[in-house]
């Protein structure tokens, strides 16, 4: 394939420019590339569930095969589907959805992509609290739109305050992206600090919000979890509640994900899924039925193993002398500080500059994969996906200290 035609135009889309491939998938392929190689890497870049899919929503996919529900269906979502997600909404968030004011895609990254697409002009602004997951200022870019990072501080949990969300509102602002529990932090916001962003909102009513929920059931210690549209029930006509299967239902590869929100924009949203994907899978769709529909007595048990898991994650890592990590409140990363460790030489001469180096640095020496930081736009820090097994977790703990103990 050539660069460029005859005429000298480049054959790749200009638009690509814009982007990037995401960084997490880039650890995760490279981590994979080293292991094939006959290299003992541990990968803890990914940010799936270890856990397999629970038998009944597999038993209700194997059912769907069987009955012939192997055809196209409704662009964004069957009506079974969309049923379950009103229920879902209701029951667990106090938030009454209408069929019509719901949308099916093929992952909740689809759904936020469609969204932004469907939505946002040249120029108009997104903010973006950091640390943010990768996908967010890619998909603005992508969509035309402007990312407005608003840093959250690790003094702070890493969560934005009231006065920071004010200070990045212009008139151009067109979303607010809230992401709690948070990838890559772990970090939630709490009913408290969403009434304090509420109250923020409420002056700006030309600011929309989207929630991304995708963590919701990926709680610990008793946190209480509440979404900023039951927070205040204002906001709910111009908010995007944004969930999925994937993490709470262990159902990353089967890519459903589910919105609800204003009817003009998932009319949109449902016509440009015509033109692109069509429906998502009609057999996950489903299967998605049965998960929320079905038992929940699943997302307890796996919470208590995650729960061991993050602070036996949190420990080690304390001990390790340059490293500080804080204890989220959710989901399954760890978000530690190496600013102790940025400077230092390592035993083969070079110094770790960045984040960046020292991932580079634990990746070639211990052989674990992490993620740097600045990939999420929090630079001397790196993320941690603690949903691998106890044993894999502490032997990678192990080899971070024994290579961080080397830095001089
Ligand atoms: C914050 C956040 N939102 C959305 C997603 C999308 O998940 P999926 O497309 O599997 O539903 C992810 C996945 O990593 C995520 O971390």
């Amino acid at each position: 394939m050539m660069a460029s035609n005859q005429n000298n135009q480049p054959f790749l889309a200009t638009r690509l420019k814009r982007i990037k491939p995401s960084p997490t998938l880039a650890v995760t392929t490279k981590a994979a590339e080293l292991k094939a190689a006959g290299h003992d890497v541990i990968g803890l870049g990914a940010g799936e569930p270890d856990f397999d899919t629970p038998d009944n929503i597999k038993e209700a996919a194997y059912a769907a095969m069987k009955k012939g529900e192997t055809k196209y269906t409704a662009v964004d979502g069957t009506p079974a589907l969309k049923k379950a997600i009103c229920a879902k909404f209701e029951r667990e968030n106090n938030l009454k959805y209408t069929t019509d004011q719901i949308t099916v895609g093929c992952g909740g990254k689809h759904v936020l992509f469609n969204a932004l697409l469907a939505s946002l002009n040249p120029d108009d602004e997104v903010i973006i609290p950091a640390p943010y997951w990768v996908s967010y200022p890619d998909m603005v870019m992508f969509a035309e739109g402007t990312p407005v990072v608003v840093q959250g501080y690790e003094e702070n949990n890493f969560k934005i305050t009231a006065s920071d969300l004010e200070a990045a509102i212009t008139p151009k602002t067109k979303w607010l992206i809230l992401n709690s529990p948070s990838n890559p932090t772990g970090s939630a916001y709490t009913p408290e600090e969403l009434r304090s962003l509420a109250d923020v909102l409420l002056k700006y009513p030309h600011v929309y919000i989207m929630s991304d929920d995708i963590y919701e059931h990926v709680i610990y210690d008793g946190f209480e979890f509440k979404t900023i549209a039951e927070i205040e029930p204002k906001l709910f006509e111009r908010t995007f509640t944004v969930n999925g299967v994937s993490k709470a239902y262990s159902m990353t590869g089967w890519r459903i994900g589910y919105g609800g929100g204003p009817k003009e924009l998932i009319k949109a949203m449902c016509m440009l899924q015509s033109q692109s994907t069509s429906n998502p899978s009609s057999i996950s769709q489903a299967a998605s039925v049965e998960a929320l529909n079905g038992t929940q007595d699943f997302i307890e048990p796996n919470n208590t193993t995650f729960k061991r898991r993050r602070d036996m994650v949190v420990k080690m890592l304390n001990e390790i002398k340059g490293i500080k990590c804080l204890k989220p409140e959710g989901a399954f990363y760890v978000f530690p500080s190496c600013k102790g460790l940025i400077g230092k030489k390592t035993p083969k001469g070079s110094i770790i500059k960045n984040d960046t180096d020292f991932a580079t640095y634990l990746l070639e020496e211990a052989l674990v994969a992490v993620v740097q930081g600045s990939a999420f736009g929090a630079e001397g820090y790196f993320r941690i996906s603690y949903a691998t097994s106890d044993a894999i977790l502490e032997k990678a703990c192990a080899r971070i200290k024994e290579a961080c103990d080397k830095l001089a």
